[in-house]
């Protein structure tokens, strides 16, 4: 017999009339963002304001009902399908895989083995199979779908140094006098991951970048070799592509080249942007990419996916199969590999999400040349952007942007007050104002407003619409032009 609680919790017909009720609140967002200007971007509340608002929400609720609740969750968030979104690299969710995670988190099968992923786990298999393709792999590759960026790159280095070193580390728990080279403008999560595998500092070795912030590759041979003279092991070269303060590329040929040449394990880290290889306009800047042992590509940053939603490519996805084991090689054959529905053996999570879903719902409903259109879109937007800029006397743009991370500040001619102060306090200025959302990055020393141009229904208009707006909130504290 029922509890009259567990009644109410899972009644059908509540659930109907809530799932409907939501659904009609999101499309008539949607559809409000397209004609309304009035909109913010984003609802900044200070912390403690915020931790109290919703204490006394739960206390002495004021939704009445759970899609109130919804709504207010929505009033005080940051509206990523907003066209003035232009913060962090994150995408606004194709309705059509927001869908498909609601199913995922409703039948929650947990994937780690088979049985519980009987759909979820072919799906996946089939997404990463499909994008590794495009992405000039061949049917020799292999992966799988993990949760975030930050997590593909250790586990992808997990393996590395299962392969490629000679010390048994996943036994002995010693990682000590083992490093691998990476970009010093390569994202925190890389050193991270080296410490986390016990590498300590010394592990990471940050190799210098030119002035558009890509690794100086011709220094990789004589970081090797000091590193050697310091009895360092290095078992792998780390690529980004690209960087995250300001999208910038490495040269993956070259370290494509290098790693072959001196053994190592080579990992491109493309979070942001190893989509580009979806789109054809933009490919050429991701070339060398299929040469790399293994690439992390978050779905969530440019392809319009929910996060986290990231791939987990290896070159030979027999190599997946070694990440959380070192012992003898015979236990990789190819009989290993026709394990690919048993995921938990690859991967970290042990119950996981039913990730694959919302990327397959996408290909499915609107096909791999909505990928490429959005990446092609987002990467004009940041040419568009860039030109404005450096057509605009009042700004200052950081470096030719590679992908749609812009990197700009106001520096008024002929005013002589601090750009840094100037712009942290303008950046802090748009933050409170809400109509538009940008971020903020330390470059060359100095303090940088940094847009990642999310949306692909993101117009010149908005573009100029911000830098009035800036230039606005600086006459308000006395600056003009
Ligand atoms: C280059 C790069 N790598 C890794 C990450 C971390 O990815 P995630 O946030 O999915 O863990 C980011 C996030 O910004 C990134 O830009």
């Amino acid at each position: 017999m029922k509890s009259a609680i567990l009644r109410s919790a899972y009644d059908p017909e509540a659930f109907r009339r809530n799932g409907h009720e939501l659904v009609d609140l999101l499309a008539d967002y949607l559809s409000a963002l397209e004609s309304e200007n009035e909109i913010p971007a984003n609802a900044w509340t200070p912390p403690q304001d915020s931790l109290e608002f919703w204490e006394k929400e739960l206390n002495a609720p004021t939704a009445n009902t759970p899609v109130q609740l919804f709504g207010k969750v929505m009033a005080r968030s940051v509206h990523l399908h907003h066209p003035r979104y232009m913060g962090h690299q994150i995408s606004p969710p194709a309705p059509v895989a927001a869908l498909a995670g609601f199913l995922g988190d409703f039948l929650n099968n947990g994937m780690g083995v088979y049985e519980m992923g009987v759909s979820g786990t072919p799906i996946e298999h089939i997404v990463i199979k499909t994008v590794a393709g495009e992405l000039g792999f061949d049917d020799r590759s292999g992966g799988y779908l993990t949760s975030g960026g930050s997590l593909a790159n250790l586990t992808a280095l997990l393996a590395a140094r299962s392969i490629k070193s000679t010390e048994p580390v996943w036994e002995t728990g010693n990682g000590r006098g083992l490093a691998l080279m990476v970009s010093e403008e390569a994202h925190y999560c890389v050193d991270r991951a080296a410490r986390i595998m016990g590498w300590g500092a010394k592990g990471i070795i940050k190799i210098p970048v030119n002035d558009r912030f890509q690794m100086r590759t011709e220094l990789l041979p004589q970081y090797l070799e000091k590193a050697r003279r310091d009895d360092l092991t290095v078992l792998a070269v780390v690529g980004s592509a690209c960087s995250t303060s300001t999208g910038a590329f490495d040269d993956l040929e070259s370290i494509g080249q290098f790693c072959r040449d001196n053994g190592l394990w080579f990992h491109v880290d493309g979070a942001h942007g190893a989509a580009l290889g979806l789109s054809p306009a933009y490919r050429s800047v991701v070339k060398g990419l299929n040469q790399a042992d293994s690439v992390a590509m978050d779905f969530h940053k440019m392809l319009m996916t929910p996060s986290v939603t990231t791939a987990l490519i290896f070159k030979d996805g027999l190599n997946s199969f070694r990440t959380f084991n070192q012992q003898a090689q015979y236990l990789f054959d190819r009989a290993e590999e026709g394990e690919w529905y048993n995921l938990a053996k690859r991967t970290f999570e042990c119950t996981k999400l039913m990730l694959g879903l919302k990327v397959y719902a996408i290909l499915q409903s609107h096909g791999m040349a909505f990928f490429a259109e959005c990446v092609t879109r987002l990467c004009d937007l940041g040419k568009a952007f860039a030109s404005l800029i450096r057509e605009t006397p009042d700004f200052e743009l950081a470096v030719d942007p590679a992908c749609n991370i812009v990197c700009f500040r106001y520096k008024p001619p002929g005013w002589s007050g601090d750009p840094d102060s100037l712009n942290e306090g303008l950046r802090k200025a748009l933050l409170m104002d809400g109509t538009y959302y940008v971020v903020q990055t330390r470059l060359k020393n100095q303090s940088w407003i940094r847009c990642t141009l999310s949306n692909p229904f993101t117009t010149e208009t908005e573009l100029t619409g911000l830098l009035r707006k800036i230039r606005t909130l600086a006459a308000d504290q006395g600056i003009s032009f």
